[in-house]
């Protein structure tokens, strides 16, 4: 009698363990995907896909800056937002390309191409850039920022980010 209760315990003992481990792989099983999914795009690196286009390189004047827009979408975790991104590009020879952005780098306002005085204008506070973004007048404490450029199959690229 008392051999068979040991049985009947050790076999209790055994099927209660095989239930915790079988709940425990399953739960191992599901909670693995649910983290990946969770913190899987505050982990995910970019790399190439900063590589924004921006257009045909036919569209770009020569010795005449041409402004670019285009619609960027930033992730940052689970937070999607666009931004406009405006871009001046300017070639003198169809080869090589230089990419202006359009924010003055005092206070952040919009510069503007001026073809007649062959200048980018910044109407806050009156400044003004040459055609390589060289600061002419006016506060700005340094020259519009540029971005790396790459031409594939006539289509023109910025680099943001890098
Ligand atoms: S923001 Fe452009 S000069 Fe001040």
């Amino acid at each position: 009698m008392e051999e068979k209760e040991k049985n009947q315990l050790s076999r209790r003992n055994f099927l209660a363990i095989a239930t915790g481990a079988i709940g425990a792989v399953i739960g191992v099983v599901m909670a693995v995907p649910a983290v990946a999914y969770v913190i899987g795009p505050a982990l995910q690196r970019r790399t190439d896909e900063n590589w924004v286009r921006l257009g045909s390189t036919s569209k770009v004047e020569l010795g005449n800056p041409t402004l670019f827009k285009t619609i960027v979408e930033n992730q940052t975790g689970w937070i999607v937002t666009e931004e406009e991104v405006s871009v001046y590009v300017v070639t003198e020879d169809g080869r090589e390309y230089i990419a202006l952005s359009n924010i003055c780098t005092h206070l952040g306002c919009r510069v503007r191409w001026i073809s007649d005085q062959g200048q980018y204008f910044c109407p806050c506070h009156n400044a003004a850039f040459d055609e390589l973004g060289l600061v002419v007048t006016g506060p700005p404490p340094r020259p519009l920022d540029r971005y790396e450029t790459k031409v594939e199959d006539d289509q023109l690229y910025i680099l943001l980010g890098g």
